[in-house]
């Protein structure tokens, strides 16, 4: 889709797109544990339950990372100058409008570029964006998957600011976490440019469970959903009130890890592969881990990657982090 300023290309639909989803989905299941990439969540209506839990009560992220945006945001975008702003996993853009306001004010910002494996978000994101910011020249939206698509961004002409917020990062496992940031160094920036990058910190285990817990269950119909996600991409009907959410903070790792737990004895058979999946009575899918950092022990992970002078802005109760990195 184009119009004179939005533009969305879409890197997902190929035929061997949709058999590689279906290769994370046979790989996950007959693995032990079973697992189910978290992708999978965002999937149809993922999106919109993902968005409506960042306006519950008990999930601070959001809350807390704004509130530091609007603190900062303007003092960020002052000292990196950016001619554009790459935004991975923006979901809708919720949030964007905290860099590209202060970067448009400041009258460096040419494009906008949000790169999310949900055509939709990115979408509803670009329409409302581009109502709000009449002075923004471009928005190039790319649907891609971090794995396999990073390389489609365009390359900048100035000065690029890379953000990946809301602590994405956490949902990958330590050694992806690496991974995934080396390639956005080493692919997508240059000498001058920045990283933003948003990290949810430890804490009290209840504040923490509580946000993976909510008293509404939109979390719990989020974690079914990459159940709807395996019925919608293999046309399958496995009955989703067959399994129920379970999410727990797992100290020794520092990550919460969520779940769907088999109620009673589940089996479907996968095609085209023809595998058989038989899960037990409370047997579990690994959905989801969302990993809580130490400043140190992040500032470890952005050295790893090669991110070097990170400057820190946390709120008073160090709920949270945004970390700006140098290249
Ligand atoms: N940055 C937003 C949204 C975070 S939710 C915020 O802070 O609120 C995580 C986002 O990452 C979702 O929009 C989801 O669609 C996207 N995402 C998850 N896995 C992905 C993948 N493998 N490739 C591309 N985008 C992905
Ligand atoms: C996007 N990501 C950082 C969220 C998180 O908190 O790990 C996804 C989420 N999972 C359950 N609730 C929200």
């Amino acid at each position: 889709m184009t119009t004179d300023r939005l533009s969305i290309t879409v890197h997902t639909q190929a035929d061997d797109e949709r058999l590689s989803a279906v290769d994370d989905i046979v790989r996950g299941f007959t693995s032990e544990p079973k697992t189910l990439d978290p992708k999978f969540l965002y999937h149809g209506e993922g999106s919109e339950l993902f968005d409506e839990i960042t306006r519950l009560e008990e999930y601070y992220p959001t809350r807390v990372e704004r509130s530091l945006l609007e603190r900062h945001g303007a003092e960020i975008v002052q000292s990196v100058q950016p001619y554009d702003i790459v935004e991975l996993g923006p979901g809708n853009s919720a949030k964007s409008g905290l860099l590209i306001g202060p970067a448009l004010a400041a009258g460096t910002l040419r494009r906008y570029i949000p790169f999310d494996i949900s055509e939709e978000a990115l979408r509803e994101g670009g329409v409302s964006l581009m109502a709000a910011y009449p002075e923004l020249r471009e928005i190039a939206a790319v649907v891609g998957d971090f794995w396999r698509h990073l390389r489609e961004v365009p390359p900048t002409e100035g000065t690029r600011l890379a953000a990946l917020l809301g602590s994405t990062i956490g949902n990958l496992h330590p050694d992806e976490q690496c991974d995934f940031l080396w390639e956005i160094r080493e692919g997508m920036l240059g000498p001058g440019d920045a990283f933003l990058v948003g990290a949810d910190l430890v804490k009290e285990t209840s504040v923490i469970e509580a946000a993976y817990n909510d008293a509404k269950g939109v979390t719990a119909q989020f974690n079914l959903n990459s159940l709807r996600a395996v019925n919608d991409l293999l046309g399958l009907d496995i009955d989703t009130g067959l399994f129920r959410h379970r999410a727990f903070f797992n100290t020794e790792h520092s990550r919460i890890e969520m779940h769907l737990e088999a109620l009673a004895d589940v089996s479907f058979t996968l095609s085209p592969s023809g595998v058989t999946v038989d899960i037990r009575a409370g047997e579990t899918i690994w959905t989801e881990s969302s990993y809580k950092f130490t400043k140190e022990a992040f500032e470890g992970t952005l050295a790893a990657a090669g991110f070097a002078n990170v400057e820190w802005y946390t709120d008073p109760d160090d709920m949270f982090a945004l970390a700006l990195a140098r290249v």
